[in-house]
């Protein structure tokens, strides 16, 4: 594991029950952050599990963001702390690879598109407020977002939905162009958790380490950018 100084020393992540969002928790915890995660509910998960042996290290917070009355309620809890960085990591995939729009439920294609685009930017405006001035906010996108890259199609809804949460994302860059914060749409590869699959490339030991240390070396440079786990740019 890359130990450099912290540039973020105070950390939210939202989705973090398990997976990217897990690991992200355990990473900055590691590395001397304070950090809080978030779960959906109560019941047990992985980050209640770190959390229990982390010496206070971390803290819990519940939210749903498909229930924007959860997302203001996680807001009024919040109010008055503040954020060195906000990582919106929440996302699901509920089709298969090879499902295409002839084929898909129009629920399946409506829940893709609620999560991963409209609650991840309704969590970034109703939560950026919390994140200091010249902070970062970041979201995970996927290298699937590319437009540019994608010359192979498969995962045809998924990626629609990441290449419209990049969309949404420069909307919000535009209207806040005159701000100080890194917004960061970042691009871990493809990394074996229940949503990635066994086949995946990469271990989540693999993925994160790297991903952080673009994270926090994104610190202080104003605007947005949609980049890999090394730090390389991801055409749009
Ligand atoms: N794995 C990959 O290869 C890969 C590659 C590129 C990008 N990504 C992106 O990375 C992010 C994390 O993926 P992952 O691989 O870690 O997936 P994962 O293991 O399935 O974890 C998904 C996380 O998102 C949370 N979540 C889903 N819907 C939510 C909602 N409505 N409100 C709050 N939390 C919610 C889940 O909480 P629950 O436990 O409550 O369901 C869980 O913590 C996603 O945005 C995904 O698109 C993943």
């Amino acid at each position: 594991m890359t130990t450099g100084a912290l540039t973020h020393e105070s950390v939210l992540v939202i989705g973090a029950s398990r997976g990217l969002g897990e690991a992200i928790v355990e990473e900055y915890t590691t590395r001397g952050a304070h950090v809080m995660g978030t779960a959906r509910g109560a019941a047990p998960t992985l980050l209640h599990d770190f959390a229990r042996r982390s010496d206070g290290q971390v803290e819990i917070e519940h939210v749903d963001i498909d229930d924007p009355t959860q997302l203001a309620a996680l807001a009024e809890r919040l109010a008055g702390r503040v954020f060195d960085l906000l990582f919106v990591v929440a996302g699901i995939s509920l089709a298969p690879m090879n499902e295409i729009a002839a084929d898909i439920a129009d629920k399946d294609f409506g829940r893709m598109m609620q999560t991963n685009v409209l609650s991840v930017m309704r969590t970034v405006e109703r939560l950026q407020h919390l994140v200091h001035p010249t902070g970062t906010i970041a979201v995970m996108s996927s290298g699937q977002g590319s437009v540019t890259n994608n010359t192979s199609g498969g995962f045809e809804v998924y990626r629609a939905t990441k290449s419209a949460l990049n969309q949404m994302m420069r909307s919000h860059a535009a209207r806040h162009a005159d701000e100080r914060r890194a917004l960061l749409l970042m691009a871990p590869g493809w990394v074996r958790t229940d949503l990635g699959g066994p086949k995946a490339a990469l271990e989540v030991s693999e993925a994160i380490p790297p991903l952080i240390d673009t994270v926090e070396a994104q610190r202080g440079i104003p605007g947005l950018r949609y980049l890999d786990r090394h730090g390389d740019a991801v055409p749009w």
